[in-house]
């Protein structure tokens, strides 16, 4: 008995067929670009694990702005460091703060670019952690504590709004975040706001170079009392539930390259838009191989992008957002 060849190569004959028959689009819409800005006065600094990534003064941010406003890109996040640390963080929930000067900077520059703050303590805190450190009283062990940290989160998230935030992103992984963070945005007249949860996020290697970026690499121990262990999945479902029922308005899953299982399990688990967060050790691999002339970038990226879109993310952050922006263009 003899089978009939399955001509599987009739659709990819020319490039107009592959056109037609392609699943998945990355358009400029589903980018959002990270943006750092810091103190100081006339910096326009690079990350030196992040190649093309930079720190902005707020004198110099204009031209970041004009040129990813150029690029059709809709969404920053954006990420402050800023001058003075201390337990509490306090200057994030300072409406003088570094994030709520940027914002207002940024609305004054294109006030149609939606600001995504990253809602967190850990640039903020002296101890390097995304909550406040509690001793427990009969232990003596050091960790964050959920709900006293709870309290300057909503308080941050509130103080980012008013500054004119169009999109608050907690990123930091307290129990009941989104619950508090949505009741006190409400109580204080900011119920059309969205949040966009970082639901699922892992405690990763792969946030090194930001951390060296935004100066927020933990003093003492680690953060997997709060982030999730990368050798689970299925809690995932749990985070993820928790947020929707609190009131999420978007699923984050982050890093993305490792966990392309979970935002393919969130898609297909919730209805909410599912955001990947393509991180900087994820951008630092590329951008290193492609300084050594080892990949082809461009294609190497394209690739990438596409991917997160096949897994089932509908928004795409990346530090290479205006890259592939230009990539589009042509
Ligand atoms: C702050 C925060 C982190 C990132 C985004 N927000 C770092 C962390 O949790 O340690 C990582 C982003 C990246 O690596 O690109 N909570
Ligand atoms: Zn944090």
């Amino acid at each position: 008995m003899s089978f009939p060849v399955v001509r599987n190569r009739r659709l990819r004959g020319t490039s107009a067929l592959r056109s037609l028959v392609r699943e998945n689009q990355i358009t400029v819409n589903d980018l959002v670009q990270p943006v750092f800005v810091t103190y100081g006065t006339n910096i326009k600094e690079e990350i030196s694990s992040m190649a093309g990534v930079y720190h902005f003064s707020l004198d110099r941010v204009e031209e970041e702005i004009k040129e990813i406003t150029d690029l059709g890109i809709q969404a920053i996040l954006l990420f402050g460091v800023p001058e003075h640390k201390d337990a509490q963080g306090s200057s994030a929930f300072d409406d003088e703060g570094i994030v709520q000067q940027a914002t207002r900077r940024i609305k004054e520059i294109n006030p149609n670019l939606l600001i995504i703050a990253d809602t967190c303590l850990c640039q903020f805190t002296d101890t390097g952690h995304c909550g406040v450190i509690h001793h427990h009283p009969v232990t003596g062990q050091a960790d964050v504590h959920n709900d006293l940290s709870l309290e300057l989160l909503v308080r941050t998230a509130v103080s980012q709004a008013k500054a004119g935030a169009d999109i608050i992103a907690p990123s930091n992984m307290m129990d009941g975040y989104v619950h508090a963070i949505r009741t006190g945005l409400d109580e204080a007249g900011y119920e059309n706001t969205p949040i966009m949860a970082y639901s699922v996020k892992y405690a990763s290697a792969y946030y090194g170079p930001f951390r060296e970026a935004a100066h927020s690499t933990p003093q003492f121990g680690d953060r997997k009392t709060y982030q999730m262990d990368p050798a689970n999945g299925r809690e995932a479902l749990r985070e993820a539930e928790s947020d929707v029922v609190e009131g999420a308005d978007f699923l984050m899953v982050k890093p993305a390259l490792a966990y392309m299982d979970i935002i393919r399990m969130l898609k297909d688990n919730f209805d909410l838009p599912v955001v990947a967060y393509n991180v900087s050790a994820e951008y630092a691999m590329i951008k290193a191989a492609a300084l050594q002339g080892w990949i082809n970038e461009e294609a190497v990226v394209m690739e990438t992008m596409i991917s997160f879109k096949r897994a089932g993310a509908d928004i795409i952050l990346t530090y290479f957002a205006k890259d592939v922006a230009r990539y589009l263009q042509r």
